[in-house]
C-alpha cells in the first residue's frame, strides 16, 4: 500500500519530467529507458532546466553523455544564464561537455553569425553599420551610436599586458589592428618599436588619432581603412595585436589566415580575448576553438590568466547597453609559431 502514492505521482508526470528526475538522481537505467521510449532530451522543465543541466549538476557524466547523444543541446541556458558546463563541478562531466561543444562548433560551424559574438569588445551581434555611424569619446570610454561600448578604460591593464606580450623589446616592428582609445598603442610606444603600424577603419576614431598627435610620431604609421582592405599595404611584423569592433568571429578567423604572411618567424601574435565574455563555459569553448584553429595554421597558443575583478568597479557599466565582460579572469592569448614555441 505504501508504494501507491509514488506510483501515482510517477504516472502523472510527463516522460520529460521523469527524465529530468532520473538525470538529477543519476538513475542511468531510467534515463536509457525513457530516451528509448521517446522522451525529449531538449525539454526545459518548469524551473527552466534541461535534463542535461540536471545530470551536470549531479556530476553524472555517463548520463550527460547519453543525453548529448540523444540530441540535448550543450548550449541551452537556464533562466540565470548558465549552461550545463557552468553548472557542473565534476571534472569528467565538464571535459565531456567541453569536448562535445568543441566538436559541435567545429563540425557544424554554428559559431559565427547566429549567437556568437563578436571577436571584439562588444557582446552579441555587432552594431549595424558601425563604421558609418558616429562614435563618441570620453576619458572612460568610446561608445557607438547604440550606446554599446567600443572600448573602455577598465581594459587598460589588459592592453598593457597585451603590449608586453607582442613587444619583444625595443627596435622591433609591431602591428596593431584597431586604435579605439589608443590604450594598447600607448603601451606599445613605451617599448620604443622601430616601426609601429596602426590600422584603424572608423573615420571618427581616425580623426581623433590625428588630433591627439599620433600622425606626428616618428615611428608610427597609421593606415586608415578596414584591415580587410588595406592588407596589401602591410608588411611583416615581430608582434601583432588584433582588437576590432563591430565584426564577427568569422572576421577574426579570416584575419588569422593572413598570419603566416604578416607574422615574422619568431613573432608573437595576440588578440583581445573577449569572446563570450559573459559566460564562463562558452568563453572556454571559444578559447579552445581559436587555439585549435590557430594550431591548424601552425601556431601554438598559451593563455595567461589575469584577474580582472578589481578592474571592474561597480559603476563601470553605467550607461553601457551591454556588459560585454562578466568574468573574473581574463585569459590573455600568446600565439607563436609551433616550431618556435618548442
Ligand atoms: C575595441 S577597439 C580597440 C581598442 C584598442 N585595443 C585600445 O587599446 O584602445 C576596436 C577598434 O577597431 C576599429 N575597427 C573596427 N573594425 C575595423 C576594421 N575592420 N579594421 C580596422 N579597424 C577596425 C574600431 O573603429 C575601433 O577603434
Amino acid at each position: 500500500m505504501a508504494a501507491a502514492p509514488e506510483r501515482e505521482s510517477k504516472e502523472s508526470k510527463s516522460p520529460e519530467e521523469l527524465l529530468c528526475a532520473a538525470a538529477e538522481s543519476g538513475d542511468e537505467e531510467a534515463v536509457v529507458r525513457l530516451l528509448a521510449e521517446g522522451a525529449d532530451a531538449t525539454h526545459f522543465d518548469s524551473a527552466g532546466l534541461t535534463p542535461l543541466m540536471h545530470a551536470a549538476g549531479g556530476g553524472h557524466s555517463s548520463i550527460a553523455r547519453l543525453l548529448l547523444e540523444a540530441g540535448a543541446p550543450w548550449n541551452a541556458l537556464s533562466p540565470s544564464g548558465l549552461c550545463a558546463g557552468d553548472i557542473t563541478s565534476d571534472p569528467t562531466t565538464y571535459d565531456l561537455l567541453l569536448d562535445h561543444a568543441l566538436r559541435s562548433e567545429l563540425l557544424l560551424s554554428t559559431v559565427a553569425r547566429r549567437q556568437a559574438p563578436a571577436a571584439n569588445a562588444s557582446e552579441g551581434a555587432p552594431a549595424e553599420n558601425y563604421l558609418e555611424s558616429r562614435v563618441s569619446f570620453s576619458e572612460e570610454r568610446v561608445m557607438d551610436a547604440e550606446s554599446k561600448a567600443v572600448m573602455m578604460a577598465w581594459e587598460r591593464p589588459l592592453m598593457e599586458a597585451h603590449a608586453r606580450a607582442v613587444c619583444p623589446g625595443s627596435g622591433y616592428k609591431v602591428l596593431n589592428i584597431g586604435f579605439g582609445m589608443g590604450l594598447v598603442d600607448e603601451a606599445i610606444q613605451r617599448y620604443e618599436p622601430e616601426e609601429h603600424t596602426i590600422v584603424e577603419a572608423h573615420p571618427d576614431v581616425y580623426a581623433r588619432m590625428l588630433k591627439l598627435g599620433w600622425g606626428e610620431k616618428k615611428n608610427v604609421r597609421i593606415v586608415f581603412g578596414r584591415w580587410q582592405d588595406v592588407m596589401p599595404q602591410l608588411g611583416s611584423y615581430d608582434g601583432i595585436f588584433f582588437d576590432t569592433y563591430g565584426e564577427y568571429y568569422e572576421d577574426m578567423r579570416e584575419f588569422h589566415q593572413h598570419l603566416p604572411k604578416l607574422l615574422k618567424p619568431g613573432g608573437i601574435y595576440s588578440y583581445f580575448n573577449g569572446l563570450c565574455g559573459d559566460n564562463a563555459f562558452f568563453h572556454s569553448v571559444y578559447c579552445q576553438l581559436v587555439a585549435l584553429e590557430l594550431a591548424n595554421l601552425g601556431y601554438s597558443t598559451q593563455f595567461i590568466p589575469l584577474p580582472v575583478k578589481d578592474c571592474l568597479a561597480a559603476d563601470v557599466w553605467e550607461g553601457v547597453k551591454q556588459k560585454y565582460w562578466q568574468l573574473d579572469t581574463y585569459y590573455l592569448p600568446v600565439c607563436q609559431s609551433e616550431s618556435e614555441s618548442e
